[in-house]
């Protein structure tokens, strides 16, 4: 069953029965004002930081589903009944209701006794806060009188004290109200420069600041007393729990529609300007004011709202595709760029998977995440690079994670992911290739945020390499150390005590567990650094890994792949790994876990086997045993219990995450290796299979949002085999806009321009896109003439050796391409 559709004119899911399988949800905010917000108004707001900074509170896991968020309660003071506009946290029966999400806005918008309510929730550029914006109508022949109640709950700036520390937090709470505006101030009096407030358009009827002056005692948001008796009590916050809700009285006539504005936004002060008077503990608001004033203008709501949409549309037109799949077109049209743009903002840390307070932004993720986003806004893009590399460590390697407001490496996850430099390699190379900014490579950038320790970003890319280099186990292939690109693969750990976390516990020296898929990894950043080093020519010597890179790179590749095809070919497929013990895992001489998608992707990818016939019995193998028709699994046959040995990877039940879910990272994996070896059908089947869009009608079983990739889908071993879980934070969404775009749809930058080599599904008859690159747009008109996948260029009307359109004379504003796919 659908539970909406989609609205691909307009860039928006609309939403058209509440209760949907899950929360839906959408992010507002896209520089430094995040929120999450859900087709029911549920979710929270942060500034940068989702754990330092946290706005509202939101209970995860929360019975019922998603309690808490942005709320508007309507009163009908007449008839005295009352009710949500959003639906939740009511859940009054609506006469009708609609939510869409669009690009960094959702409109709610629902009508109950021929009231109709639309409330238009987004981020303005450059300003850090939210706008709500409220229209009512009357449709009734008479006139209405109505309360309009609004409600946020505030947490105490850091989300993990707010939800744990209570002795604390019950005596912190403060607030001010002055006028139509209510300020959170708590912890203001003493090292905070920085306060939320939350303003309304309208004169008050009156105002609550006390969470059970407004719910009443043992009250829930579903029925609070103010809103249910009509009257708020303009409580004050002492402590406890401070939120924010403002009382309107508004009479509508027959017809009429009246608008009402909220925003909720935060603010810093400077240290020496943050009371007024300065002696007392009064917020200073002459600095905050005028942009209150600014924002409750309707007309100014207005402009900022037009100047998000035509940022998106500026953003997504970069990139756009018209093929005879309607779901490929929407997917990267639409919603996948718009997904990279969100993991690219969040990393892992919040979404209603993601708690915002576990986990900052992932070295590995963050490199891969970039991949699909660079070319929306390259010179964010640059910003990132050069934070995450000043996050690396002397050896080389990285810490796993940093901290958005610090950008400093998080200790107490550390280092030791083996897979993780290898990364970076991959995105400051997307990015050269895409913006031709080859500055970048010259940048000093500090090693573990160390002043002093300044070095140039290559010579960051070659410690990288070397990392693996030095990291060599018995057979040759690199040391996994406490995990790879899989973080539950943890062959060093041996864990036997409840909570240890396997990412952190290492109980053994791990010399000897190595990764069958960093090798590949290695194979295929050390020839993106043999290119880059080809063209760059790097004059760098100070470092004794710093070899001539022609010899350095090649040997270095021919080797480890002569150790891949030793040790980690086992005559069908890649192997995985070896355990600590030294024994094969991925191999047919395994019971369970046999066989993993990973190394047949990144190896094929990494060129190996295209020539001999290997990459195609791989990824024969992957079909014949891991492909489903819900995606690819990771692994086949799972992990029927728990193996020391193994680590988390066998904690999951059997089809579920790591242990053989279809984890949905993996799968374009799979895809390019497919596009490599030009089967353009198989390529496309497996994009489809995972494709949210083309899973829309399996709602009930996918559950998860139809328009963006979850992290992963049951696995056939699971009893909810095709049941998405971990919407929106995945490397999914970066890599599946890889696959289709640079790969299937084949328009890819390169060093030397952009290369178009589609390697398209055989019953298409071509399709069309245009394609901004390097300040130039590309419009691309693909034609097949024949069943392959070469093709001959025309560059405007000029035909062309190979596929690479070398970069046009300055100040070219326009190309046209015609491919034909011969
Ligand atoms: C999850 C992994 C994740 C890791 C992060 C594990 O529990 O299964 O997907 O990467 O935690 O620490
Ligand atoms: C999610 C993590 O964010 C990512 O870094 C990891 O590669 C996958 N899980 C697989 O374990």
């Amino acid at each position: 069953m659908n539970y909406g559709h989609f609205d691909d004119e307009r860039r928006e899911y609309v939403i058209t029965q509440p209760d949907t399988p899950l929360p839906w949800i959408n992010y507002l905010g896209s520089e430094s004002y995040f929120g999450l917000i859900s087709n029911t108004a549920g979710g929270y707001s942060f500034y940068k930081d989702a754990r330092l900074r946290r706005l509202t509170r939101y209970r995860y896991n929360n019975a019922p589903l998603d309690m808490g968020g942005r709320y508007i309660y309507l009163r009908d003071n007449a008839s005295l009944q009352s009710w949500s506009p959003s639906w939740m946290p009511t859940r009054q029966q609506l006469d009708s209701y609609e939510c869409r999400h669009g690009m960094g806005y959702t409109v709610i918008k629902s009508q109950l006794a021929g009231i109709e309510s639309r409330t238009r929730y987004f981020v303005p550029l450059g300003s850090p806060l939210e706008i709500w914006e409220t229209t009512l109508t009357n449709h009734r022949d008479e006139t209405a009188d109505l309360s309009v109640f609004s409600a946020v709950e505030f947490a105490l700036w850091d989300a993990n004290d707010d939800a744990t520390n209570f002795q604390r937090n019950y005596s912190i709470g403060e607030v001010e109200i002055v006028g139509n505006v209510i300020y959170h101030k708590t912890e203001y009096r003493e090292r905070r420069d920085h306060f939320a407030y939350f303003a309304c358009s309208e004169a008050l009827a009156g105002y609550d600041t006390n969470r059970e002056a407004f719910l009443g005692p043992y009250w829930g948001w579903d029925s609070p007393r103010a809103v249910t008796t009509g009257q708020s009590s303009n409580s004050m916050a002492h402590g406890w729990q401070p939120i924010g809700s403002h009382h309107v009285k508004v009479q509508l006539k027959a017809g009429e529609q009246k608008k009402i504005i909220f925003i909720l936004g935060y603010h810093e002060n400077p240290k020496d300007a943050k009371f007024d008077p300065p002696e007392s503990q009064t917020i200073n608001k002459k600095t905050i004011l005028p942009i209150i004033s600014r924002y409750l203008d309707a007309t100014e709501v207005e402009k900022a709202f037009q100047a998000l949409h035509a940022h998106w549309q500026g953003l997504l037109d970069k990139f756009q595709v018209s093929t005879p799949d309607v779901h490929t077109n929407r997917m990267v049209n639409i919603w996948n760029a718009y997904q990279t743009m969100i993991t690219f903002n969040m990393s892992r840390s919040a979404s209603y998977f993601e708690s915002g307070i576990g986990r900052g932004m992932g070295f590995r993720d963050s490199t891969q995440d970039l991949l699909g986003f660079v070319h929306l806004i390259p010179e964010r893009a640059r910003e990132r690079i050069l934070d995450l590399a000043a996050t690396q460590l002397p050896t080389g390697g990285a810490y796993h994670q940093y901290r958005p407001l610090t950008k400093r490496g998080n200790n107490d996850v550390g280092s030791g992911f083996n897979d993780d430099p290898l990364w970076l390699v991959l995105a400051v190379t997307a990015y050269v290739k895409e913006t031709g900014d080859w500055s970048i490579l010259e940048e000093p950038v500090p090693y573990d945020n160390q002043p002093g320790s300044e070095q140039p970003l290559h010579d960051h890319l070659q410690r990288s390499l070397q990392y693996t280099l030095d990291r060599l186990g018995p057979h040759g292939l690199p040391l996994i150390g406490r995990a790879d690109w899989n973080d539950c693969l943890n062959l060093n750990c041996f864990s036997d005590s409840p909570g240890q976390s396997f990412q952190t516990t290492t109980n053994k020296d791990g010399k000897v567990a190595e990764s069958v898929f960093i090798a590949g990894l290695f194979v295929l950043a050390a020839k993106e650094m043999a290119a880059l080093a080809e063209r760059y020519a790097l004059q760098v010597t100070s470092y004794t890994f710093n070899v001539q890179p022609s010899t350095f790179y090649t040997d270095a590749i021919s080797q480890m792949e002569k150790i891949i095809w030793q040790h980690g070919w086992d005559g069908d497929w890649f192997r995985r790994a070896y355990d600590d013990f030294g024994h094969v895992l991925g191999s047919k001489e395994n019971d369970e876990g046999r066989i993993f998608i990973e190394p047949q992707g990144i190896c094929v990818m990494a060129g190996l086997g295209i020539e001999d016939g290997r990459a195609e019995k791989a990824l024969n193998s992957v079909g014949e045993h891991l492909a489903t028709p819900h995606g690819i699994v990771l692994h086949q046959p799972a992990f029927t219990r728990y193996y020391l040995h193994l680590g988390e990877i066998s904690s999951y039940p059997p089809g579920y995450k790591e242990n053989a879910s279809i984890f949905c990272h993996t799968n374009p994996w799979i895809m390019i290796a497919e596009a490599k070896l030009g089967h353009g059908d198989k390529a496309h089947d497996y994009y489809s299979r995972i494709n949210p869009s083309v899973r829309e009608e399996l709602s009930d079983l996918h559950r998860c949002e139809p328009y963006v990739y979850a992290q992963t889908i049951a696995g056939k071993d699971a009893p909810t085999h095709g049941e998405a879980k971990n919407s929106w934070l995945t490397g999914t969404a970066a890599w599946n806009y890889v696959a289709i775009s640079q790969w299937i749809l084949g328009i890819r930058p390169t060093y030397d321009g952009l290369q178009v080599a589609p390697v398209i599904p055989s019953a298409w008859s071509g399709f069309e896109a245009v394609r901004s690159y390097r300040g130039v747009r590309y419009v691309i008109k693909v034609e097949r003439k024949g069943a392959g996948s070469e093709v001959q260029l025309e560059v405007d009307g000029k035909s062309m050796e190979g596929n690479v359109i070398p970069m046009p004379v300055e100040n070219t504003k326009e190309v046209r391409v015609r491919v034909t796919i011969i």
